[in-house]
This record gives C-alpha cells, structure tokens and sequence, in this order.
C-alpha cells in the first residue's frame, strides 16, 4: 500500500535535486550565523566537539528516518504520520509530532527571517562601501542602527518573508531546483575566499585553537543541550522539512547515501564559516561570545579592508540571503503542504496566511532587538525564548519521536523496504542508532541539560530520606 502512494505536490526530478534541496534546507543562516556565535557563547572547541558527535550519531541518523518515513507517507508531516501510524495499526495521536512540528516551524520562521533581513539589508550596506575601512566601532554601530530601528527591521522582515513567500506559492520544484543548483556551490567558493583572507590576516592560530582545541571543563549539560540543538537547527530536523521533502523523493534513491551527504556538507558549511570568522574575532579583539551580532559584526571588518571588499561582500550577504532563503522555503513548506491537502486552499492562499502569520509574530522577535529589549522575562528576551522554545526545546523533542516511531513502532519489514538494501549492514548501523542511542542520547540530554536530571534526584532523596530515616 505504502509502495503504491504518489504524493499530490510532486516529485523531485532526480536524486541530486533532492540533495541539492535538502542542503539548500540545511545550509543557512543555522551554518553561517548561528553556529559561530553559539560556538563563541559556549567556549570554543569542546562545543564543537559534541556538536560533531551529535550531528554523526543523532543528527544523520534522524535525517534518514524523516526521510524513510516522508517518502513512505508520501504527504504533509501531519499526514504522513496520520497515515503511517494507521498502516501499522497505532494511534492517530502520532499525527501530534507533525502538529508538534508545526508550531516549531512558525516560530522559527518567525525570527528566522528577521535575522535574514538584516542579511538582505547588509547586501545593500556592504554594495554602497559603508564598511571600507571602518573600525571595529564603526561595525557595530552600523549593527546598532539597524537594529535600533523598528521601520528599517520591519521592512526587511517583510521584503525576506515575501521572497519566501513567493517561492513556496509557485511550487517547490520550478524555482528552487534551479536556484539551488548554482548557488550553493557559489556560496561554497565565496567561503573559501574569506576562510583565505581570514587566516591570512587574522589571528589564524588564535581563532583554530579556539575553534578546535577542547577544553573539556566547559562541557556541561547545558551546553551539551545548546550543541544537540543547534545539531537539529542546522539539518533542519525535528520539525517535518526534511520529512515534506522526503515524500517528494523518488523510491529508487537510497537513503543511506544522500543522508551521509547531506550531513557532510551542512557540517563543512558550518565549520568553514567558523574558520572564516574566529580568526578575525582574535585578531581584532573582540568578545566571541558577543551572541547574535557577531557574524555581521565580525566579517564587515574583514570586508572593509579586503581588496575588493566590497564585491566580495555583497556577494557574501546575497549567498547568506539566498541560503537563508532556501531554508525557509524549507520552514513553510510543511504547513502549506497540510494546508493544501487537508483545507483545500490553494498553495497561493496557504503560503500567504502561513507566512503572514509568521511575519506577524516575528514583530516580537525584531522589537527585542529595540523597545522591548529589557522586556526578559526568565531572563530572555522574546527573540531569545522563540529561538530557545523552537531550536533547544521542540526539535530535539520532534527529532526524539520521530527517532521513536521509525525504530520502535514501525515494522522492521517497513523500514528495510524504504532502505531498499535489506538486511544490510548500513541498515543495521542506522537501526541501531534510531532505536538506542538517538531516543537515549536526546533523553539524557534533555534531562541533564534543562536540570530535570537534579530535579528528580532531589525528589528522590526527599523521597528517600522521608521513607527510610
Ligand atoms: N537548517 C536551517 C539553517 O541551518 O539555517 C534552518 C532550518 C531549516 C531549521 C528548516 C529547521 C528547519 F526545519
């Protein structure tokens, strides 16, 4: 029955589009904005270290199970696990993962795309030589003032959610297999450009010793739970993209093979913006723990003094743009699949409610940046509880579920069928590390990083000392 399914959105042209599409999901703003600063916030080389551990045990083994279990349901997350726990004769409540998902996505969009804007805006910064050579002061002021201003923020979230909106509307096949295709190997090649001019003129020795020497005394669960999440983010997992572009893959394309590809280059991405960014954070002397500012303070610099500078910056924050844009096409596509098959809309009116919606709730994450900046309830901000709810809390939870069901509750015969391979030993590797050490991993994880682990050792002790003194 699940062999016979064809999804109603279409299919991929071929196994190398879907590659294509699902790096363009997985290399974004998560790579080249995120993994730097997260990085710089929680001490260099040891984060790095269990964010590779979580990306080769937890990471690439869950992408291969959205992957198996989208093109076995064939239809939106939410669909697709309605229907896939029903083949197999389990609760339709599975169907919350893809609801779990959902909200996920709207809140990730949200700030998503004001972080894009500002990436949309810097193209037209660096264009127009604001950044020749200006000083570490001038860099961030330039940041400040765009963050400062609510009309300029407002627009540029605008102008990147109408860009994505756009996208999605069309369909996913037309325009983005052809976007994909050219510019993410030109956004690689702009990379290795800065990774050169960085370790050339920053403080190469200082920034890939901060990047790749451990200090093992700044492991602690917390950060443990910032590198399994950013481990999520950045292979767009957890949440059903990955899924919704897996049910448009071909049956005959192997699983195993494009899930280790993908992981591989969404991890080089991540690690050369790093090299690109770290030497020149040491060389100038600044705070790399600076948070969600670095990379466009940072790099300004570098591009400011660089020959050429200015080109190569502006086509710097077009390839930003363009893989952010890729990736929240990836966001919205999710819910306007669902929307499609289950309200009936059509995809123009799905895709502009959805990222309407999500526009509309990214105004909280862009005034945190202004009039609401020392609104921190708990201690955040709302642009920092959106990002910690969605990125740290949901898709390690999503991701934990779907590892679940695609070990435990699917049928063996399910699985080895989608992986095509039989009992072989890529299968096996893959099952052992679904069924035990990605639910487990993300588990202890989670307990030890959100102080759950202490908080149920102290009950039982209270316990204990209650019942036995
Ligand atoms: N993976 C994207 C990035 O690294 O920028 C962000 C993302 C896309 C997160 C899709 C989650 C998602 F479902």
């Amino acid at each position: 029955m699940a062999a016979a399914r064809k999804s109603m959105h279409g299919e991929w042209s071929s196994r190398w589009i879907f590659i294509l599409a699902a790096t363009g999901s997985a290399v974004g703003l998560g790579n080249i904005w995120r993994f730097p600063y997260v990085t710089g916030e929680n001490g260099g080389g040891a984060f790095v270290l269990v964010y590779l551990a979580c990306v080769a045990f937890v990471g690439i083994p869950i992408l291969a199970a959205e992957i198996l279990l989208g093109r076995r349901g064939r239809q939106s997350p939410i669909n697709t696990m309605r229907v896939l726990a029903d083949d197999e004769g389990l609760s339709s409540r599975w169907a919350y993962v893809g609801w779990m998902g959902v909200v996920a996505g709207f809140l990730i969009l949200s700030f998503y795309s004001v972080v894009a804007g500002w990436s949309l805006a810097y193209i037209f910064y660096v264009a127009g030589g604001v950044f020749n050579d200006a000083t570490i002061a001038d860099s961030q002021g330039e940041f400040h003032q765009l963050t400062g201003s609510v009309a300029r923020l407002t627009l540029w979230h605008a102008a990147f959610m109408a860009m994505t909106m756009f996208v999605v509307a069309r369909g996913v096949s037309g325009g983005l297999e052809k976007a994909v295709k050219l510019l993410m190997p030109a956004l690689f090649s702009i990379l290795l450009v800065i990774v050169g001019y960085s370790l050339t003129t920053g403080d190469a020795a200082a920034g890939l010793r901060y990047l790749f020497e451990p200090d093992f005394s700044k492991i602690n669960g917390a950060t443990i739970l910032a590198a399994l999440g950013q481990a999520f983010f950045s292979l767009s997992l957890g949440m059903g993209s990955i899924m919704v572009y897996g049910s448009y893959l071909p049956k005959d394309v192997s699983i195993a093979q494009t899930s280790i590809i993908v992981g591989c280059a969404d991890t080089v991405v991540a690690l050369l913006a790093g090299i690109a960014i770290f030497p020149i954070v040491f060389g100038y002397g600044l705070e790399p723990g600076q948070g969600p500012g670095l990379v466009f303070i940072t790099l300004t610099i570098a591009f400011g003094h660089m020959p050429g500078g200015q080109f190569f910056g502006a086509l710097f924050f077009i390839l930003l743009t363009v893989a952010a844009w890729t990736s929240a096409i990836s966001i919205l596509e999710p819910v306007v699949a669902w929307l499609v098959e289950s309200a009936r809309w059509s995809r123009l009116k799905a895709s502009l409610i959805g990222g309407v919606s999500a526009w509309l709730l990214g105004i909280g994450s862009l005034l945190s940046f202004n009039y609401w900046e020392d609104f921190t309830p708990g201690g955040r901000n709302f642009f920092d509880w959106a990002e910690f709810i969605s990125t740290t809390i949901l898709l390690p939870l999503g991701g934990m579920l779907v590892a679940i069901f695609a070990g435990w509750r699917l049928s063996l015969a399910s699985s080895m069928d989608e992986f095509g391979t039989g009992p072989s030993v890529g299968y096996r590797t893959w099952l052992g590390l679904i069924l035990f050490v990605a639910p487990l991993g993300v588990a202890i994880v989670f307990a030890e990083g959100t102080g759950l682990r202490r908080a149920v050792g102290s009950f039982l002790a209270a316990v204990s000392t209650a019942l036995f003194s």
